[in-house]
C-alpha cells in the first residue's frame, strides 16, 4: 500500500521533499516541526568492508525511493559502535543530533528514551504498515509504554562460531563434526592452536564480550541466561563460574595483539589462514563472502552450544532524534530501511536476515538460510554485546570489567564478583 503511494507520488511529479516543503517547515533546526532540507545525515558505525557494503545497499534503495533527498554519510568507524556511541552521546548532549542514528532494538534504547533524546515513531508503524510486517515478539521488544522509538532494518545473530576449514583439516579436526558443548569446542580450539596457528582469533574488548555472551548462553541455557538481566539468575552462581573459566581458557588460545584489533581484523586472520576459529555475530559471513570463500567448504559455522538451540538475537534499528534537522528526511529513511526492498538488499549484503516476515528469502545464501530457520524455531536470547539485553551503561561496565580481566588486572574470582556487583547496581538503579 505504502509503496504504491510512493509510486503514485513519483508518477505525479510530487516529491517527498516537495511535500516536506509544503508541510509548513520553518527551515533548519526545526525539530520535528518539518524542515525542508534535502540532506539526511545517517549516523552509523558501518564505515568499512562488508558493513559499508550493507549501508551502500540501503543508500542505493533510498536514492531510488527518494531521489530528492540526499544521503549524508555520518558513519564513525569501530565495530559494535565502540567509537560511535560516545561520539553520538556528545552530539546529542550538545543539541547537534544527526537526522537518524543506528541503535539496537531492546534495552539499549532505554537511556535515549529516558533522556528524551528520541521521538516515538509508532505513528510511522501505522502509516507504513509495519505492525503487520514485523513479528509480534519483535514489536513487543520494541514497545515501551505503548510507544515505539526505532524502526529495525534487519536481525543479526550473535552466538556463532566461524571456522577456517582448511586449518581445521590440517590440525586433524573434522570440520563437519560440531562440538557438543563448550568443553568440546575448547578442546578443538586447543588442538588447532597446537598445530601452530592462532586457535581463536579475537579483537578489542567488545569482541571479547561477544565471546563471553556466547559462552554464557551455551553454558547457562536460555532461562538462566535471560535471568542474568532480570535478577533471577545469581551472577555469583556455579554456572557463571564455569562460564568464566571457559572464557579464561578460550582467551588463552587467542592472538596477543587482540586489544588493537577490531572484529574485521579477527575475521581477516581466518580469511588469511592464520586463525582457525572465531566467535562473532553473523556480519562475519559477509566478509567471508566478499573474500569469495565458500560456505561449508572454505569456511564453516555453527552456534556455540551447550545442547539447547539458541538464537542470540540483535536487531539494528534507526531512530528519529529529538531536534533532528530534517525529520521528513528521517521519515523517508525509515520508510526505505523498513521496506521489503530495503530489508532484502541490506541483509543480502550484510549477512543478516530481514526483520519483516514477508520478504522473499529464497535467494539468500547458505548461512542465512540456517539463520532464518533458527530464528523461526529456536529459543531467542537477547545479545549482551549488541544492546538487546541491557542499557548502554550496564554493557559499558561489563566491557570495562572484561577488559580488566583479559589484560590481567583482575583474577577470575574478582571478575565474577565485579560482574555480580555491576548487575546488582544496575538492577537497583
Ligand atoms: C553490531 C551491529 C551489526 C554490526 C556489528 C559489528 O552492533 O548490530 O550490524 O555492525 O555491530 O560492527
Amino acid at each position: 500500500m505504502r509503496r504504491r503511494n510512493l509510486l503514485i507520488l513519483a508518477g505525479s511529479g510530487v516529491t517527498a521533499a516537495g511535500l516536506a516543503a509544503c508541510s509548513g517547515g520553518s527551515g533548519s533546526g526545526g525539530g520535528t516541526g518539518g524542515s525542508a532540507g534535502s540532506e539526511v545525515e545517517v549516523f552509523t558505525w558501518w564505515a568499512q568492508g562488508s558493513e559499508k557494503a550493507g549501508l551502500d545497499a540501503l543508500v542505493a534503495q533510498f536514492e531510488e525511493d527518494y531521489p530528492d533527498f540526499t544521503f549524508v554519510n555520518g558513519s564513525v568507524a569501530g565495530g559494535a559502535g565502540s567509537a560511535a556511541k560516545d561520539m553520538l552521546q556528545s552530539r546529542l548532549q550538545a543539541g547537534d543530533p544527526p537526522d537518524t542514528f543506528q541503535a539496537h532494538a531492546g534495552e539499549e534504547l532505554a537511556d535515549y528514551i529516558a533522556s528524551a533524546q528520541i521521538e516515538d515513531v509508532s505513528g510511522l508503524y501505522d502509516e507504513y504498515g509495519l505492525n503487520d510486517a514485523f513479528p509480534q515478539d519483535l514489536l513487543e521488544l520494541l514497545t515501551v509504554d505503548d510507544m515505539i522509538y526505532s524502526v529495525p532494518s534487519n536481525i543479526h545473530r550473535s552466538n556463532m562460531v566461524w571456522t577456517n576449514n582448511q586449518l581445521l583439516e590440517d590440525a586433524g579436526i573434522d570440520p563437519s563434526a560440531i562440538p557438543a558443548d563448550v568443553d568440546a569446542f575448547t578442546a578443538d580450539v586447543e588442538t588447532a592452536a597446537a598445530s601452530g596457528v592462532t586457535g581463536l582469533s579475537i579483537g578489542m574488548a567488545w569482541t571479547q564480550v561477544n565471546l563471553l555472551e556466547a559462552i554464557l548462553m551455551a553454558d547457562l541455557g536460555s532461562e538462566a541466561y535471560n535471568g542474568l538481566w532480570t535478577g533471577d539468575t545469581d551472577w555469583n552462581g556455579a554456572d557463571v563460574t564455569t562460564a568464566i573459566e571457559h572464557f579464561e581458557t578460550l582467551m588463552s588460545f587467542t592472538n596477543s595483539d587482540r586489544d588493537g584489533l577490531d572484529w574485521t581484523d579477527a575475521t581477516q586472520m581466518q580469511i588469511d589462514g592464520t586463525a582457525a576459529y572465531n566467535v562473532m555475530g553473523d556480519w562475519a559471513v559477509a566478509s567471508f563472502q566478499q573474500a569469495d570463500m565458500v560456505a561449508n567448504e572454505d569456511f564453516g559455522f555453527y552456534p556455540l552450544s551447550g545442547g539447547e538451540a539458541i538464537f542470540g538475537f540483535l536487531a539494528d534499528s534507526f531512530t528519529l532524534p529529538v531536534g533532528a534537522p530534517n525529520p521528513d528526511g528521517t521519515k523517508a529513511w525509515l520508510d526505505t530501511i523498513s521496506s521489503e526492498a530495503g530489508q532484502l538488499g541490506f541483509s543480502l549484503a550484510k549477512g543478516s536476515i530481514p526483520a519483516r516476515t514477508d520478504v522473499d528469502t529464497v535467494e539468500f545464501p547458505t548461512y542465512q538460510q540456517t539463520a532464518i530457520e533458527s530464528y523461526a524455531n529456536d529459543t531467542i536470547c537477547p545479545s549482551l554485546a549488541h544492546g538487546a539485553a541491557t542499557p548502554v551503561r550496564w554493557l559499558n561496565e561489563i566491557t570495562d570489567a572484561t577488559s580488566q580481566f583479559t589484560t590481567g588486572a583482575n583474577a577470575a574470582a574478582g571478575y565474577q564478583e565485579q560482574l555480580a556487583s555491576i548487575a546488582e547496581s544496575n538492577l537497583s538503579a
